[in-house]
């Protein structure tokens, strides 16, 4: 009998990255559970997912910057049958915070951060109890260099805060059987370019992947054991000498004395 695979809840599956991660996990024999405001899309996108992969798909439309329909989702994720998360749903506001309105900027943290917290937060407790189960977080190659020109502050800093929260996590749960990874993509070709009004026929095709690669490179690190995976990185090594530099760090960071440089 074929190994039931359990409910991968996916958040922004309606679109771009998600729906190439419903995609990929429906075709490993995964139910799914699709999450994204736009319930009709969801409900075409479930429907041809039912007759491409024969799996059970249930569509959940909510905005999960807003805390009721939130909650919904995080009750949803409360359930036993529930065996991977997908924290992909997130938005990119353009623009210098200086010139961006408060709401917008707070509407992409409430989405990319709070939403992806406490989603983690809901489900965790049902994977330690069962010693096993899946967290992904979708962050981006910018949080690792917030200090470089980029899409905007806000952004690359809730995409640091997921790299920060999965890193943490599996530390947490990871004894418990639980995988949490983070996964970095570059540049990938979806809609979010044109909501954040850029032009994604200038960015160059060779730095530019498809959403389909993408996920299933993503999901191959998973397998590998990747807690951190980084889609176009051609060698592992890179990573390994970039967490190497940082645990150099780490004697260094915690004295009782300031630094020379810093004494009168
Ligand atoms: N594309 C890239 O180059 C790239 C690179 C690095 C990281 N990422 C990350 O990858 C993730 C997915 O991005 P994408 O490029 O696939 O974007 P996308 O094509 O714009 O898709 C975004 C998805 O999120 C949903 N969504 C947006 N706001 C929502 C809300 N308030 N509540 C619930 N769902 C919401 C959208 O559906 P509705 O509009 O129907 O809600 C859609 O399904 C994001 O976290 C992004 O930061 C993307």
């Amino acid at each position: 009998m074929a190994e039931l695979k359990g409910v991968a809840l996916v958040t922004g599956a309606s679109a771009g990255i998600g729906a190439a991660y419903a995609t990929s996990l429906a075709a490993r024999g995964y139910d799914l559970a699709l999450v994204a405001r736009d319930r009709s899309r969801l409900e075409r996108s479930a429907a041809a997912l039912r007759d491409a992969a024969g799996v059970a798909v249930e569509v959940l439309a909510a905005d999960l910057s807003h805390p009721s329909d939130l909650r919904r989702v995080e009750d949803r994720l409360r359930h036993d049958d529930i065996s991977v998360l997908v924290n992909n749903a997130g938005i990119a506001v353009p623009g210098r915070m200086v010139d961006m309105s408060p709401d917008a900027l707070e509407a992409m943290l409430l989405l990319n951060v709070v939403a992806s917290t406490r989603l983690a937060r809901a489900v965790a407790p049902g994977f330690v109890a069962r010693g096993r189960g899946d967290i992904i977080n979708v962050g981006s190659v910018v949080g690792l260099n917030a200090d470089r020109p980029g899409i905007s502050a806000g952004y690359t800093a809730s995409k640091a805060y997921l790299l920060a929260l999965s890193e943490g996590l599996q530390s947490e749960l990871g004894r418990a059987g639980v995988r949490v990874q983070a996964v970095l993509p570059g540049m990938t070709r979806t809609e979010i370019w044109g909501k954040a009004e850029i032009d994604i026929e200038a960015i160059a095709g060779d730095r530019l992947m498809d959403a389909e690669a993408m996920v299933e490179a993503a999901l191959a690190g998973l397998e590998l054991g990747e807690r951190v995976t980084i889609p176009s990185l051609p060698d592992i090594a890179d990573w390994a000498a970039f967490k190497a530099a940082r645990e150099a760090l780490a004697p260094n960071m915690s004295r009782s004395q300031p630094a020379p440089r810093y004494r009168p």
